[in-house]
């Protein structure tokens, strides 16, 4: 499975980076907004310097929901860098737009999904990736993780390449759902994959192996 972090803080991608189990970045509008990124010269610098930072995939948002747009947008944020996949909605014209940048060898993540019907969708349309938000799902009382489920036996009955980037996860129960039902990647915020370390009886453990060492060597 690989771990997405879920940021726009560059602090948070080098720490995760940092830890070594880390395979990619996403980020949306409200996520550059939240580190005061504005201004679309800022905002593209910033992909960039993600970019620099990790070894894999960047997704990078288009803000554009009209064809033409989306294109326009696309094709630029994918000239940045070869890591910057297009993260585009799951609309009508996002997915006329998915076709168009699948023929081109523009890679796709297809954002707000949910429901099993929309990844179809953009998996005909030849999205690389569906983002399928079980967060927001479980808030309004929907199980995020079987769209998980759902998506993972429709793709696998007909051989869909399109990986599902399981998103909008809160929590590290989140994550391991996810794993189980198949999910190709998570994206979490930095604490959930951190929160992957803990447990009291490996410190409890840890204590009581160091107590013995220095005991018999102290
Ligand atoms: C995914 O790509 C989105 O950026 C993200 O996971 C949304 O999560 P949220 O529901 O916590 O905003």
């Amino acid at each position: 499975m690989k771990f997405f972090i879920d940021t726009a803080n560059l602090d948070q991608i080098r720490d995760a980076q940092d830890l070594g189990v880390l395979d990619g970045v996403t980020t949306n509008p409200s996520l550059m907004a939240k580190e005061g990124i504005k201004g679309a010269d800022r905002i593209l610098k910033h992909y960039v310097d993600i970019c620099e930072i990790v070894d894999g995939d960047v997704s990078a948002e288009v803000i554009a929901t009209d064809y033409e747009g989306i294109i326009r947008e696309g094709e630029n944020l994918a000239s940045l860098h070869p890591q910057i996949v297009v993260k585009v909605p799951m609309i009508r014209d996002g997915v006329k737009a998915i076709k168009y940048f699948s023929k081109q060898g523009i890679r796709t993540n297809c954002t707000l999904i949910f429901s099993a019907g929309q990844a179809l969708l953009a998996a005909k349309a030849g999205a690389t990736y569906v983002s399928p938000f079980i967060g927001r799902l479980d808030d309004i009382s929907t199980s995020g993780v079987g769209l998980i489920e759902q998506i993972r036996l429709i793709y696998d009955n007909y051989g869909y390449e399109t990986q599902i980037l399981a998103a909008s996860i809160r929590h590290t129960m989140h994550l391991i759902e996810c794993a189980e039902a198949g999910a190709d990647v998570a994206t979490c915020p930095l604490n959930v994959i951190t929160d992957l370390l803990k447990h009291p009886l490996t410190d409890s453990g840890l204590e009581k192996f160091l107590a013995d060492y220095n005991k018999t060597n102290g």
